[in-house]
């Protein structure tokens, strides 16, 4: 690890990488380089590399982990063993377990859950080069990998840390700034301003923090911008139809469609289906998903059992 440097910023205000106190480090994003995932993204931010993947939504297996009225979002953060320095030990740690448990949450309040009842939707982000910031890197990638598959959410998810250095607050440390600054503050938010991921390492003050909080906003405007734009690269000849105007057009549709067949159009809900009309599921040792449920199971309870020792 390289030494700790005796200044952060210099007197014209630019820090040891060039930029200024408010700037975010360049970032890079291809969407879509992932052909047998749902959705995928890559993204380069300094020297920070992740690829994100989101598989389904699809049913998800073992079934006791169901969720009966909405999807259950699955999200792993991992470090490839080369990301670091020093070679990870390969598999779950504390460190992944935790961050993977509040970049999941952070994508509660945009995903649309309730369209997929007792799904998973699987977003896996795998780091592989490390350089600070890996998990709000990740957090930016996974917004668009879950985009690119189609998910429909009420909006993007950003994410970006605000620390302190010589004094002074700096937006998106990099790695001396995050290994020897006096406080890490990664944040997440969706384009409403809401924060949905807040962590903290070291110290602030009050004041400090509330100003931290709107760099952090400030960041996050300046990503949401970025994936915007890779976001109209990619799909930018597609007419996007807001979800609230898509129900009702489809419904419309269905509507019409069942009176031109000359059926009458009910509101059906699940008390007036008859027992012949409920269809139930296989059983579960019929399916090919049930042995990639039983390794799951054993999967996770041997991480389980590999996180306690
Ligand atoms: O990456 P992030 O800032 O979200 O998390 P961190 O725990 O604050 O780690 C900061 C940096 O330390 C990472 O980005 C890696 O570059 C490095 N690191 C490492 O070298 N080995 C680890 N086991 C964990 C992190």
């Amino acid at each position: 690890m390289s030494e700790k440097p005796e200044h952060f910023i210099d007197e014209n205000g630019i820090r040891l990488d060039g930029r200024r106190v408010d700037e975010i480090r360049p970032m890079k994003i291809e969407i879509g380089v992932l052909s047998r995932a749902d959705g995928s993204c890559y993204l380069e931010w300094g020297n920070n590399k992740i690829l994100a993947a989101v598989y389904g939504p699809r049913e998800l297996h073992p079934r006791r982990l169901q969720r009966p009225n909405e999807a259950f979002v699955r999200y792993r953060y991992n470090m490839a063993a080369f990301s670091v320095e020093d070679r990870i030990r390969p598999g779950p740690s504390r460190r992944s377990t935790e961050i993977s448990k509040v970049s999941g949450e952070a994508f509660e309040p945009v995903i649309m859950i309730q369209y997929y009842p007792g799904a998973v939707i699987d977003v896996m982000t795998e780091v592989l080069q490390a350089d600070a910031g890996t998990r709000t890197a990740a957090i930016n990638a996974a917004t668009l990998a879950l985009a690119d598959a189609g998910i429909p959410m009420k909006g993007l998810v950003a994410a970006c840390a605000v620390g302190k250095v010589d004094g002074q607050l700096v937006l998106d440390l990099n790695k001396p700034e995050d290994n020897y600054g006096d406080a890490d503050l990664p944040i997440a938010m969706t384009q409403d301003g809401e924060i949905t991921l807040l962590q903290m390492d070291g110290h602030l003050t009050p004041e400090e923090f509330k100003a931290a909080l709107e760099m952090a906003k400030k960041g996050c405007e300046q990503i949401f911008e970025i994936q915007r734009e890779a976001l109209m690269s990619r799909y930018g000849d597609i007419e996007v139809v807001p979800v609230a105007e898509k129900e009702e057009k489809d419904s419309e549709e269905s509507v019409d469609v069942l009176e031109e067949q000359g059926e009458k159009v009910e509101n059906l809900d699940e008390e007036e289906l008859t027992d012949e009309e409920i269809v139930e599921p296989e059983a579960e040792s019929d399916s090919e998903d049930s042995e990639e449920s039983t390794t799951n199971a054993e999967t996770e309870e041997d991480e389980g059992e590999k996180d306690e020792q």
